[in-house]
């Protein structure tokens, strides 16, 4: 599949068809995540692969009230955990060294980027959750407060002909030349 193609075509999916998802298709989208550029390599990111029926009900129970991701988590074949390590990237010996301290969600959205569009290339669609009580989450599976849950990723097959994509913003309004605001195309 050619690159452009994938990033273009790659949707958000909230309805899934009940095929199960195989290890080794798992297997191969986190070995994409892996593959991630990150802040001095420090690859913070943790997955957690969510299988057990209930723990997956018990998660997507954290999902804010209105999600309309909710469906298709509960009946979803794998979730992934997307989390990452605190206090790592932007960090020397403890100390930030940067602006910012949260260079792990940076890190940890390449690698789910990663994950998302080697899945769309094994057909396999995913939708990305970050509104939901990540502390709760956190709890339910045991995760050491040392890392944060950032977004779940369930998986699927679609089960209908992919969304329409949402709109992007025309490059005008968001790409500049030398300074901004001032139009490069
Ligand atoms: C960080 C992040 C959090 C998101 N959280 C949710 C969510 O909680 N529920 C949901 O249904 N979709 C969620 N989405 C999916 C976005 O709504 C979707 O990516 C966006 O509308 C663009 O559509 P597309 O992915 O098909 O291009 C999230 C996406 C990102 C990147």
């Amino acid at each position: 599949m050619e690159l452009k193609e994938a990033i273009v075509n790659r949707r958000t999916v909230r309805k899934f068809n009940d095929y199960q998802v195989t290890d080794q298709e798992l297997r191969e989208l986190v070995t994409s995540a892996g593959w991630a550029p990150s802040w001095s390599n420090t690859q913070s990111w943790m997955f957690i692969v969510l299988r057990d029926r209930e723990l997956i009900a018990e998660v997507t129970d954290t999902y804010s009230e209105n999600n309309p991701a909710r469906n298709c988590s509960v009946q979803a074949s794998a979730v992934i955990i997307a989390c990452a390590r605190s206090k790592l990237a932007g960090f020397r010996n403890g100390v930030q060294t940067t602006k910012y301290a949260h260079w792990y969600l940076f890190d940890l959205g390449l690698a789910v980027q990663n994950l998302c569009l080697q899945a769309h290339e094994l057909g396999i669609a995913s939708v990305i959750v970050g509104s939901l009580d990540h502390d709760r989450c956190r709890k339910i599976l045991d995760i050491p407060e040392e890392y944060e849950v950032v977004v779940t990723v369930p998986l699927g097959r679609a089960a209908a002909a992919p969304p329409q994509p949402p709109p992007r913003k025309e490059l005008t309004s968001f790409v500049f030349l030398n300074r901004f605001n001032n139009p490069f195309f």
